[in-house]
């Protein structure tokens, strides 16, 4: 299907409310009627902690949950997916409606709660489409009523490891409580110290995969310096920057504004590359890191590139402008590509 027509079809869907879209995006999707894109500028390519991706352009955590249209999803377009969060038992999430447009504000706030079928479902899922080309990151989380939450991401690693392409830990949802208390400097050490050792021994037996943080938007100067400490010393590959935002910017429009959860889209964009130029400038090139938050158009993805990170992702607008956008960036990208400051170059391009 072209893209237009998926455009269209994107616009067909946002009649229904959020979440019965949603479930009907992914049910045309699994049926084959996404877009095709057509084969990437090799100029687009770039290695994202050893990955070689087509293009920069990602699909972010959360469209996905259950691992159903990796490929669908990359076949529209997006240099690399990322499935999840899955966690380790299947779970509900939160009772609905828990998802809402904000049309005003091109936004997004969701408190879903990581409603997911659980990690067993989803690596039968991963492994059906390992034969396939293509980056499927898995994003895993902790369940909700965890009564130890370090033991729910060392058993997702595991998990996933065989036949995701990376994997990122997620503590920055801001609805599954107290999570993001993991990002405090005592609790990520125990945290990553856990994690490392599980991958050491994942890496023997199965070879290397990248592992990936994803942070929060909501992190003072001081977090973000303890976090970027930590984190150098860590083993980890990179960071994902970042995560929906508690904030509520002033100028939000939308009567939604007052719903509990994360917002996400064009009033994250600020913050969230902001956020990436701080841990940009805190690491100074240690770790690759990858922007997120409110990219919806080929300069918000060129800016989040010059901000200082390796690849982006987005879900956000998908919503408002459909799979059509992804090809938008590339294009974009390719007829202006990021400035890059000499300094982040790698040393033999310089
Ligand atoms: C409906 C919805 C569900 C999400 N679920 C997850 C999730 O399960 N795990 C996660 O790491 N991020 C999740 N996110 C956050 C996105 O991956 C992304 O970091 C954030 O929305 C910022 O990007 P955007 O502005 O392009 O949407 C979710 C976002 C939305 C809108």
């Amino acid at each position: 299907m072209s893209a237009l027509l998926a455009d269209l079809g994107t616009r067909a869907v946002r009649v229904l409310a959020p979440e019965p879209a949603h479930r009907a995006t992914i049910a045309l999707l699994k049926a084959g009627l996404g877009p095709s894109d057509h084969a990437d500028d090799p100029a687009l390519a770039v290695d994202l902690a050893g990955l070689k991706l087509p293009n920069p352009v990602g699909l972010a955590a959360g469209f996905d949950k259950d691992c159903e249209v990796p490929d669908a999803m990359l076949r529209a377009g997006f240099g690399f997916v990322e499935c999840g969060t899955v966690t380790p038992r299947p779970q509900a999430g939160n009772p609905q409606p828990r998802l809402f447009r904000l049309v005003e504000d091109q936004a997004v706030i969701n408190r879903m709660g990581f409603n997911n079928r659980g990690v067993v479902a989803f690596t039968n899922r991963l492994r059906a489409r390992a034969h396939r080309p293509g980056v499927v990151g898995a994003n895993i989380g902790a369940n909700k009523d965890s009564t130890d939450r370090m033991a729910d991401y060392v058993d997702g690693l595991r998990r996933v490891w065989l036949h995701a392409s990376y994997v990122t830990v997620n503590i920055s949802s801001p609805n599954t409580p107290g999570l993001r208390a993991l990002q405090t400097r005592a609790a990520l050490e125990d945290l990553l110290g856990s994690l490392a050792e599980a991958r050491a021994v994942q890496t023997r037996a199965h070879g290397r995969r990248p592992v990936f943080l994803k942070v929060a938007p909501d992190l003072d100067e001081d977090e973000v310096r303890a976090i970027a400490e930590t984190v150098r010393v860590s083993g980890l590959d990179g960071l994902i920057i970042s995560n929906t935002t508690v904030e509520r910017p002033a100028d939000l429009l939308s009567p939604h504004k007052v719903e509990a959860g994360g917002l996400s889209g064009v009033p994250l964009f600020a913050r969230s590359t902001r956020l990436l130029q701080e841990f940009a400038d805190a690491l100074d090139g240690a770790l690759p890191l990858i922007g997120a938050g409110g990219i919806a158009s080929a300069d918000d993805a060129r800016a989040k590139l010059e901000a200082g990170a390796t690849a982006v992702q987005l879900y956000s607008a998908l919503v408002y402008h459909g799979p059509g956008l992804v090809r938008r960036i590339k294009d974009g990208l390719l007829k202006r590509p990021p400035q890059i400051p000499a300094r982040r170059l790698p040393a033999a391009a310089i």
